[in-house]
């Protein structure tokens, strides 16, 4: 084991970082993560002596393309923080628009599901901001509902967890059905970077050639499933909009409102069963 000054680790790692393409932040959060402390605590203290062989092995990692978010086990989404690993999707930002349209359209008791729930975070988000909402999350993958539901201890939460492909495994009408499926057309999967088609589950990404397989099942049996005057919230892929347009009107839904995300994206759809 060899100690070394901790602001010389730090600007020797960071540098190559850069050099790497990786963003030098992740320096300071794997070595907070290792040595327990505060960023702050970390700038104030570059004299003290650190074995710096650990952060070498977590940097190696990242440089091999994992997700921070993995290496780190965990992830912000909506100001709380969930455990994730490599059997879940890790949560994106855009996904809060989803819960934001989500908790505006909940009505007080409402009974919600959250289809596809990877890490619980939409289904978890839902019932940590509303206790008065009943919220069911399903997933096919058992693995998948694994991590959901070390998060809802974490949260204290007590969202149902069911194995259920699509709606098949569940009872019952909601007034709200929600998911954030998996909707990148094979093509392009196949065209994303390492970081997301190596170590991010293929199952919570792509669904098939088009894109619009899972969707289409979820208008499917979404259909008869939404209670009177609930909604089916979806959040959906670039350049999808006409296709779900047509899909929804197909499917005996109307669009009430496509709203876009930060970038300008159409990303989520909120939509209603017709009469
Ligand atoms: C895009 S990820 C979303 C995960 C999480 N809800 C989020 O927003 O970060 C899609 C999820 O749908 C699940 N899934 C894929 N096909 C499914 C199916 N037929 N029925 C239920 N869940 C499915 C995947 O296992 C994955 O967890």
């Amino acid at each position: 084991m060899s100690f070394e000054r901790l602001d010389e680790v730090r600007a020797h790692r960071r540098n190559d970082a850069l050099q790497r393409g990786i963003n030098p932040r992740d320096i300071d959060l794997l070595l907070s993560d290792l040595l327990e402390k505060p960023l702050a605590w970390l700038i104030a203290h570059g004299e003290s002596k650190i074995d710096a062989a650990p952060l070498d092995a977590l940097l190696q990692r990242r440089y091999d393309g994992e997700p921070l978010q993995y290496i780190r086990r965990r992830t912000e989404f909506y100001s709380r923080e969930f455990y994730v690993d490599d059997r879940v999707l890790i949560p994106r930002p855009e996904t809060e628009l989803l819960v934001e349209a989500a908790l505006a359209r909940a009505p007080q008791q409402g009974r919600v599901i959250d289809i596809g729930t990877g890490s619980g975070c939409i289904a978890l988000t839902l019932e940590r901001e509303r206790a008065d909402l009943r919220v069911i999350a399903v997933d096919r993958s058992v693995a998948a509902l694994a991590v959901a539901a070390i998060n809802r201890a974490r949260l204290d939460s007590h969202v149902t967890l069911v194995a259920s492909d699509v709606l098949s495994g569940v009872a019952g009408t909601f007034d709200l059905i929600v998911s954030n499926p998996p909707y990148v057309p094979l093509a392009e999967y196949e065209e994303l970077t390492v970081e997301v088609r190596i170590h991010e589950p293929r199952s919570a990404l792509t669904p098939g050639p088009t894109g619009l397989e899972i969707i289409d099942r979820i208008f499917d049996e979404a259909r008869p499933r939404v209670a009177p005057g609930g909604s089916l919230l979806l959040e959906v892929g670039y350049g999808q909009e006409q296709a779900i347009r047509a899909l929804a009107e197909a499917k005996g839904f109307r669009i009430d409102a496509f709203l876009p995300d930060l970038a300008g994206i159409p990303r989520v759809v909120i939509s209603s069963p017709h009469g």
